[in-house]
């Protein structure tokens, strides 16, 4: 792998616009942000600073630019280029009943030669392979490829790409991944390079319909995306979601069944939930 580029972007606010900075730089379709208060070291009593990456490309330049007029005078608004040493731990992580994930510079002798491996390097989006959402819908995945599957699959919120991968490993001929953050974008294309799959990364949803949507996505938005993701599932099809608590389920479920699905299986891990629904 070669070693990344990134735009480190830093805005440095009053204190009580820390809300409305996180908000803008989100709405720039960045996922993670780090927020440092004043009980960091170098940020004064009164400010905050949040910093936030993105990979370097007009795009980045042109919307760095355009926060920096909205939030006005008091915030500044800075970046630069910074180069990402890799540091995903050596580890090998096996998820599912056949997969174990390794970080590229893993000693082969780690791995289980019984398990199919997902090469990725975790740390610039989510999907490690650790979160009960994930290992649930790998599982779900697995299950449903036993051992003939769907044939096309459409992964939403696709993080590292790792249920993409998946997918694709275990047999799906049309697999599509889409995020809305950029550095999930840039992190999967080197995961699906990396691991020779047939994967195409995409950022918007796209117009077609599959054999199955799979949507591991955070509460928020998943409730929002349900109509649009039962949109996409084809006739005799399935849309499976998973990132959300299980106290929330009953709320996930309604949101199917007003878009006209059938819930057919519910699962949980950990106090985090999964559920597989068809058109009615
Ligand atoms: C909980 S992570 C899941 C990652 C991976 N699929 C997994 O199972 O480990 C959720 C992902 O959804 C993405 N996301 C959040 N809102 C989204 C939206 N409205 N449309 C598409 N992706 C979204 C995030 O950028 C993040 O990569």
């Amino acid at each position: 792998m070669s070693i990344p580029r990134l735009r480190e972007l830093t805005v440095d606010a009053p204190a009580d616009r820390e809300e409305a900075v996180v908000a803008a730089v989100y709405r720039m379709g960045v996922q993670g942000v780090e927020v440092r208060d004043a009980s960091t070291a170098n940020v004064p009593a009164g400010r905050v600073v949040v910093v936030a990456w993105l990979p370097p490309s007009p795009v980045a330049s042109r919307a760095i630019r355009g926060l920096r007029r909205r939030l006005g005078a008091d915030v500044r608004c800075t970046w630069r280029d910074v180069v990402i040493t890799w540091e995903a731990e050596p580890a090998a992580t096996p998820i599912g009943a056949r997969f174990v994930v390794v970080a590229p510079r893993t000693d082969p002798a780690l791995s289980d030669p019984a398990r199919l491996p997902l090469v990725l390097d975790a740390h610039l989006a989510f999907g490690d392979g650790l979160h009960p959402t994930t290992v649930l819908c790998v599982e779900a995945l697995e299950r449903r490829y036993a051992p003939v599957g769907p044939a096309s699959v459409l992964d939403v919120g696709t993080g590292t790409g790792i249920l993409a991968i998946v997918a694709a490993r275990l047999g799906a001929t049309r697999v599509v991944a889409q995020d809305i953050d950029p550095l999930a974008l840039w992190a999967t294309r080197r995961h699906v390079a990396d691991n020779a799959a047939g994967v195409d990364v995409v950022d918007t949803l796209p117009d077609a319909r599959f054999d199955l949507v799979i949507a591991n996505l955070y509460f928020a938005p998943l409730l929002a995306l349900i109509p649009a993701l039962a949109a996409r599932v084809a006739t005799g099809g399935e849309l499976v979601v998973s990132g959300f608590n299980v106290e929330a389920r009953d709320r996930v479920v309604t949101a199917c069944v007003a878009v006209g699905l059938i819930v057919r299986e519910a699962e949980e891990r950990d106090g985090w939930g999964l559920l597989a629904a068809v058109p009615g």
